[in-house]
């Protein structure tokens, strides 16, 4: 192509943007927000910080429902509990639809249970949601699982002799275990190296999809998909998974019994073949492949990740990792390992859970989501297709919700006579239709991971409490905490 039909081409796509952009400014009734340029949309506006800073600073200029444009893209922004809230469960229907991620869009091709829109992803939910509660998710069986995991970690957490470690892997790998025992009916060897290779290929597309590459190709896709960059690694680690979730799978087929199914995979399979003859059916072997991969994703980093907030946050706070272990001792005593029946007695704890879920705000800008259908709201109109953008920091940061927002303050999980109590704007899982559907077995392996080592060990910071830095390393798709190293104390 010579450079005059460049020109020419380029000249035509910027007026077909223009004459979209503003054709749609003229005649709808969107809401407010700052005006958009043809291409850039608002990038200009946006460029000098990270997307999260930037829309956070744009809602206290336009309101809590605002109009923005990620290049092309057009995206309604919620902020504050009382708008996301009316959104996502009063409204819950019209905005169930999932939004542009085109960094995962661009891997899923929209299948799976995370990325899907429509039947088939009322379809996998359901299907999904079934199977973990059959296997033991919020029951009493998956509880073992996790304290047998348990046991485990602090096996090898011992092997620190009080020696400073970097949290990340050792953490991964038990939480990692606990999805893999439902996905794949088994946990894997520390050493393993699929379990290894799963856990290297989540943590690093958890880390380049939350910087500002992730947040740039989430921009312009089409753009990226042609410059070099950490970007491209995501889609081989993607693949790699994905290579590694098929040989299992060929595995399974090798030996199912529909009768006896033992896992998540077996289910599936089954499921398959009960509805081979149907062409719609939502039952195949891509999907199966995608849905594994969401669970096994979405199972591992966030629960990893929190942990590791929770170290960092217990370490600037000696006095509240004191009081929990008080709690514990009071609760649970050393002669046995702590248990979920045990939560109710523990108020404390579970406030201070609470508390690091909403600091650590890991998903801060949740995943998009989309209006399924033309949809009043607050006396706009929003298109349907649009996509919507719900910013949890803003909810997690409410001073409506929150007495200290900006504080970690385990109080405003507790009421007066100091027994727990939950609030609204708790939302690390968000809310309404699509709710995280790992909710209780994340909840449950909070508990008892972070019981298990406070029962165990005191944790140690390498450095003075008031130098420990609680802002994150980076915030995009997660807010990835500072890598550290720690002590752990025998108590
Ligand atoms: C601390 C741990 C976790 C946090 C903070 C978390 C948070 C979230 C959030 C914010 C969403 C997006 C919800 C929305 O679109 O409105 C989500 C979705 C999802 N999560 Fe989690 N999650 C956690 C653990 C888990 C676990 C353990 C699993 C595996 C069982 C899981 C599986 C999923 C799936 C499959 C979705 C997609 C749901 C859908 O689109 O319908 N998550 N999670």
């Amino acid at each position: 192509m010579d450079s005059i039909t460049t020109a020419v081409l380029l000249l035509l796509c910027a007026i077909i943007s223009l004459f979209l952009t503003f054709s749609f400014w003229d005649k709808s009734q969107l809401p407010p927000g700052p005006r958009p340029i043809p291409i850039l949309g608002n990038l200009l506006q946006l460029r000098s910080q990270d997307l999260l800073t930037a829309l956070t600073k744009l809602s206290k200029e336009y309101g809590p429902v605002y109009t923005v444009y990620l290049g092309p893209r057009r995206v309604v922004v919620l902020s504050g509990y009382q708008a996301v809230k009316e959104a996502l469960v009063d409204q819950g229907e019209e905005f169930s639809g999932r939004g542009e991620y085109p960094v995962f869009i661009n891997f899923t091709k929209g299948n799976g249970i995370a990325f899907s829109n429509g039947e088939r992803w009322k379809v996998l939910r359901r299907f999904a949601i079934q199977i973990l509660r059959n296997f033991g998710m919020g029951k009493r069986s998956i509880e073992e699982r996790i304290q047998e995991e348990g046991s485990f970690l602090l096996e090898q957490l011992r092997k620190t002799e009080g020696k400073p470690f970097d949290p990340v892997f050792v953490v991964s790998r038990s939480v990692s275990n606990i999805i893999c025992s439902v996905i794949f009916g088994r946990r894997f060897d520390y050493e393993d190296e699929r379990l290894l290779t799963i856990i290297r290929f989540i943590n690093d597309n958890f880390k380049i999809m939350s910087s500002p590459w992730g947040e740039l190709y989430n921009i312009f896709p089409g753009l990226l998909d042609w410059v070099p960059g950490p970007h491209w690694r995501v889609f081989r680690n993607f693949g790699g998974m994905k290579d590694l979730i098929a040989c299992s799978v060929r595995e399974h087929q090798a030996t199912l019994d529909p009768e006896n199914p033992r896992d998540f995979i077996d289910c599936f399979l089954t499921k398959m073949s009960q509805e081979n003859k149907d062409p719609l059916s939502h039952f195949q072997m891509d999907t199966l492949l995608m849905t594994t991969h969401n669970l096994l994703f979405g199972g591992t980093e966030t629960v990893g990740t929190t942990l590791r907030h929770a170290f960092l946050i217990l370490m600037k706070y000696p006095k509240v990792q004191a009081r929990v272990q008080e709690e514990i001792d009071n609760v649970v005593g050393r002669s046995r390992l702590p248990s979920l029946e045990d939560r109710t007695s523990m108020p404390y704890t579970d406030a201070v859970i609470h508390e690091v879920q909403r600091f650590a705000d890991i998903l801060p800008m949740n995943l998009p989501h989309r209006v399924t259908k033309d949809t009043a709201f607050r006396g706009f109109l929003i298109p349907k297709g649009t996509d919507i953008i719900t910013l949890l920091n803003t909810v997690h940061n409410d001073p409506s919700q929150f007495q200290t927002p900006q504080e970690f303050n385990p109080e405003h999980f507790l009421d007066a006579n100091q027994s727990f109590k939950n609030s609204p704007a708790f939302m690390p899982f968000s809310a309404g239709r699509r709710l995280c559907l790992g909710e209780s077995l994340a909840r449950m392996e909070l508990f008892i991971f972070l019981t298990f080592i406070l029962q165990n060990f005191t944790l140690q910071p390498l450095e003075a409490p008031e130098d420990i830095d609680l802002t994150p390393i980076s915030s995009g798709l997660g807010n990835v905490p500072r890598p550290y190293e720690l002590r752990l104390h025998p108590r």
